[in-house]
Parts: structure tokens; sequence; C-alpha cells
């Protein structure tokens, strides 16, 4: 059986639409999403809309729970200053352009989904088994975390998203993996990355897969309706952004 998994779609159609094309090529059996549906992108509802029509398995994401909730903020990590200001923006508009009919549909996202596929057991979370919301489960995550993060885990895998950075690790006789984002990656290039696990009897192999997509008219959206700038900015890089006089790459805007 072969599975896509996908996460952090954040509102953007032409990422998402290239994605689900290509799932099609690939002839995947099943799809399941590890959240953030929504937040900073042009088009929220067209994507919360999609994965409820399509009937993907979702887990709640941290953007996904302040909209449903009506939370002032997102748990993102911004910094102080013009960062933070952005955030609160896209927040705001995310909340002002989306229905209270989709708002009540994100409110049902479980924040974990377990399955057991061709006898292997898989557990999706968005941010991590302890913190299921919030916590980055990065490849820099040090080795004791993540064993405490399998305590009690019956599942062979463990999927993440929240990081935007795609991710396989084995350790303490678990496999973590994070699909990378869609629709914000912050691998450094402006693509829609997602992944494929194929499953048969027990063993496992996975694959990740990078689209390319018409980035410039999510850009140009994005602009359009009136979201900051820099929100844009991310999305052509790929990545985050030089911040005023700092010349180190900042992590925000996850
Ligand atoms: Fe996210």
């Amino acid at each position: 059986m072969k599975i896509a998994v996908i996460s952090d779609i954040h509102s953007n159609r032409e990422a998402f639409d290239a994605v689900l094309k290509d799932i099609e090529s690939e002839k995947a059996d099943k799809i399941f999403c590890v959240g953030d549906l929504i937040g900073y992108g042009p088009d929220p509802e067209y994507i919360i809309s999609k994965i409820r029509d399509m009937n993907i398995p979702t887990v709640m994401g941290n953007y996904d729970n302040a909209v449903a909730f009506g939370m002032t903020d997102c748990g993102c990590s911004y910094n102080p200053g013009r960062e933070t200001e952005v955030g609160n923006i896209s927040l705001k508009w995310t909340s002002e352009n989306i229905s209270d009919e989709y708002k009540s549909f994100l409110k049902t996202l479980p924040y974990t989904i377990s399955v057991n596929i061709e006898n292997v057991k898989i557990l999706f979370v968005h941010g991590s088994t302890l913190d299921n919301l919030f916590e980055y489960v990065r490849p820099e995550t040090s080795p004791e975390r993540l064993k405490e993060l399998t305590e009690n885990i019956s599942e062979d895998i463990i999927v993440n998203g929240h990081t935007h950075i795609s991710m396989a690790r084995h350790t303490h006789g678990k496999t973590f993996l994070n699909p990378g984002s869609i629709g914000r990656t912050k691998e450094g290039f402006p693509k829609a990355v997602y992944m494929i696990i194929d499953i048969k009897d027990g063993v496992f192999s996975y694959e990740f897969i990078k689209i390319d997509y018409d980035y410039r008219k999510t850009i140009e959206k994005i602009v359009s309706v009136g979201l900051p700038n820099e929100l844009a900015t991310v999305i052509a890089l790929g990545n985050t952004y030089k911040m005023g006089k700092t010349d180190t790459l900042k992590t925000f805007f996850i």
C-alpha cells in the first residue's frame, strides 16, 4: 500500500493543487495530512474545502487550532518587532477570511491519528507526541528528547509536521518522519514538498518528493489580497529571510 503524507499547506492553493496532481500520478492509495492547512497564504477556504471534500484524514495544526478557537496567538515562534506584527496581521486576516462553517470543520480535527497499515503502525501528529501542537521535532533535536517522545508509544513510525523541513530519523526502535511543507517550505527553494510511504507486509520505505508549482501566482495573490509582503518573500526564498541588521537567518513564520 502506498500512502502520501502531506503537511503545512498554509493556504497555498497552487502548491496544494500541484501536489494533489502528483499524488494522483504516483497512484497513492490514501493521503494523510499532519496539519496547518491555513495561515500566511491567500486561499484558506480552498484548502479546507478540498481536505474536507476529499475526506483526507488530518490532524490539528497549531494554526488550525488558533483560528478554529478564535485565539489571538498561533503559538508560532516570532521574534519581537516586525515579525510579531506580520504574524498578527496574518492570523487576523486568516480568521476574517474563513467562514463559521469552515471554522466548525477545523474544530473537529483530532490531535493525533493512529493507523495500522499492512502491519506497520503509524502515529500522525503536528508537533510531538508530548506536545501535539507546538513542539518542533527537528533534525537537530537531541537523541535524549527523541527517546522521551517515544515513551509509551506503540507505533513504529511517528510522523510530525510543524518544522517545514523534511526529516527522517531512526532511533530507539522508532522512525521519525516529517514530510516537509507543501505551502511554505524552509528548505531553500520555492517548491512544494511531501512524502510517499510504501508499505508491504510490515516493511516500509519512504521517499521525499519536491514539486515545482506556480509560486509567482501565489506571491501575486498574497500581495493583492493585502497580506504583508514579507509573507511573499518567504515563499520566493523557500526560506526565512534576514531581518534588520542581523546577518543570521531567523527561524520564524513557521
Ligand atoms: Fe506550519
